[in-house]
C-alpha cells in the first residue's frame, strides 16, 4: 500500500446530523415522512438519489425542475449548518491518525461523493491537507460505481491495488471493491462482506498500516 483514500462523510467527520436536519426540513415542508432511519440509507449516496429516496414516501409525482429545486432548498439549508464546524469538529484521533499516516509515508487522499467536500475539510482546517481530492463535483457515477476512488488513484498517478479505502458506508465498500480496492470498514462497512479490514475504530487503521 502507498496510499490511503478516504471517505469524508462519516469518516474523516459527522455531518450526518446536518444532513438529516436539512433534508426532514425539505420533507416537513413536502409534507414526507422521513426519519433517522430514511437517513441511514443516504450515506455514501449522492444529492440526487437521496432525494429520490426521500421522494419514495411522497404521492405526488414531481417533475425534474421540481426536483432541482428541492435538492438546492436542501442543500442551501445544509451549507448553512455547515457554518457552525470547525477545526474543533475534528477529533484527536482522526487528527493523530492521519499525522501517522502522513508520518510513515503514505499519499492521503479524500474520495467523497459529495459537492461540498472543499468547504467542510476548509471548516475542519484540513483545506490543503490531502494530496488529492476526488469529489461530487468529478464524477458522473455516485458509489456504489467505482469512479470516485478510481479518479482519486489516478490522481495520485497510483493504481487501486496500492490504495486503501476507507469508508463508513455499505455502497463505498462496494464501490472499493468493484474498483479493484482494499477497503477498511467502520461501523456498518464493517459488515459488508467485500470489506477486506473491518475496524471497530479510525485509530486502528495504524494496526493495518503503520
Ligand atoms: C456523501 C454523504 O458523502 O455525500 C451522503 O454520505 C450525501 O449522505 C452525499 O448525500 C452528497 O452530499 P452533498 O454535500 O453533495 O449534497
Ligand atoms: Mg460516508
Amino acid at each position: 500500500m502507498k496510499a490511503v483514500i478516504f471517505d469524508l462523510d462519516g469518516v474523516i467527520c459527522f455531518t450526518d446530523k446536518y444532513h438529516y436536519q436539512a433534508w426532514k426540513a425539505l420533507a416537513d415542508r413536502l409534507g414526507i415522512y422521513f426519519d433517522e432511519q430514511i437517513n441511514n440509507r443516504l450515506r455514501g449516496v449522492s444529492r440526487m438519489a437521496s432525494l429520490d429516496i426521500i421522494l419514495e414516501r411522497s404521492e405526488k409525482e414531481y417533475s425534474q425542475e421540481e426536483k432541482d429545486a428541492f435538492a438546492a432548498e436542501k442543500n442551501a439549508l445544509y451549507v448553512e449548518l455547515l457554518q457552525q464546524m470547525s477545526p474543533a469538529d475534528l477529533s484527536d484521533e482522526v487528527k493523530s491518525t492521519l499525522d501517522e499516516l502522513r508520518a510513515a509515508g503514505y499519499l492521503l487522499a479524500i474520495g467523497s461523493s459529495s459537492k461540498n467536500t472543499k468547504l467542510i475539510l476548509s471548516r475542519l482546517g484540513l483545506g490543503d491537507f490531502f494530496d488529492a481530492i476526488s469529489d461530487g463535483t468529478n464524477i458522473t457515477h455516485s458509489k456504489p460505481h467505482p469512479e470516485v476512488f478510481l479518479m482519486a488513484a489516478d490522481m495520485l498517478h497510483l493504481p487501486p491495488a496500492e490504495c486503501l479505502v476507507v469508508e463508513d458506508a455499505k455502497a463505498g465498500i462496494e464501490a472499493a471493491s468493484a474498483g479493484g480496492f482494499k477497503s477498511a470498514g467502520i461501523g456498518e462497512a464493517s459488515e459488508h462482506p467485500d470489506c477486506t479490514y473491518p475496524i471497530a475504530h479510525f485509530a486502528y487503521l495504524k494496526t493495518i498500516l503503520v
